[in-house]
């Protein structure tokens, strides 16, 4: 048996499995499939069309630990999910994040609050977005991707398995710590190879590709590819895998 508040509007044709908590005014569109054991807190918006998989935690209240220097306890608006979005299993969506349409969220992820993430992106299995980043459009994390907070990825990046990035040079010491905290910016088309390590405020300029296991310790140029630890530049991205080439964008 689920617990849905009498305040919360559930459209036509959707289905709500067992021992669901759906909150006061909560909106939910036409033909979704909600899983079993979903809780989705107040006033979450979900488009038409959505899946939600077993488990899934949608509008999660940020925890701000009593020592922590970081996360502030702001106001924040209901979480929103498009319409066409996949949700899997266990994936914790939290309050004052927006997701676009027809994006895919795999199984264990988890997105922070004041995130939002642009239509036809995958999300994929177990990856981690901190706080205050924004992810373009048809963008692929791929598994176990970890993206530290304050970080911005624009439209058609691709994110290999297992990259870790990071925001704070001084590893948590020193007030001086906090005037140059900063996440990392992958333009356009930027790639990032399996298990490579962005540093903090570190930039991929569009189309560029860190290559697997490097170190990226200075903005990587436009259309390079670098490599090794630290990262420099090996060559040139070839002609056939710039972005432009690929048919995907007028
Ligand atoms: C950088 C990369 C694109 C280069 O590929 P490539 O042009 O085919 O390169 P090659 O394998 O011919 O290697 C050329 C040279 O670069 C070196 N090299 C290749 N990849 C390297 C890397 N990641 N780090 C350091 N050196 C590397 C090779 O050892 C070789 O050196 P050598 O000439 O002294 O023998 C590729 O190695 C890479 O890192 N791909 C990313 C894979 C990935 O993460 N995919 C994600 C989806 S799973």
């Amino acid at each position: 048996m689920s617990r849905i508040s009498e305040k919360a509007r559930i459209g036509s044709k959707t289905s709500v499995g067992e021992y669901c908590v759906i909150e006061d005014d909560v909106v939910i569109g036409d033909n979704c499939q909600i899983g079993h054991h979903v809780i989705i807190r107040s006033g979450t918006r979900i488009g038409e069309g959505v899946r939600i998989d077993d488990h899934a935690s949608i509008g999660k209240m940020p925890m701000s630990a009593a020592n922590s220097a970081v996360t502030k306890e702001t106001e924040l608006e209901p979480c929103s999910i498009g319409d066409h979005c996949l949700i899997g299993a266990s994936v914790v969506v939290y309050a004052g994040s927006t997701i676009g349409e027809g994006v895919l969220v795999a199984d264990l992820a988890s997105i922070r609050e004041h995130v939002s993430i642009g239509d036809k992106t995958i999300i994929g299995r177990g990856v981690s977005i901190e706080n205050m980043c924004t992810i373009g459009q048809y963008c692929k994390l791929e598994t176990n991707t970890y993206i530290t907070a304050y970080s911005k990825l624009e439209d058609y990046v691709f994110v290999a398995p297992g990259v870790l990035t990071s925001n704070d040079n001084y590893l948590g010491r020193t007030e001086e710590r906090f005037k140059h905290f900063k996440g990392v910016t992958v333009r356009i088309g930027g790639r990032l190879g399996v298990g490579s390590i962005i540093l903090p405020g570190r930039e991929i300029e569009p189309d560029a590709v860190v290559a697997a296991g490097a170190v990226l310790t200075k903005n990587a140029p436009a259309n390079s590819i670098v490599a090794g630890v630290p990262a420099r530049e090996m060559k040139r991205v070839p002609d056939e895998q710039k972005l432009d080439r690929q048919g995907w964008i007028d």
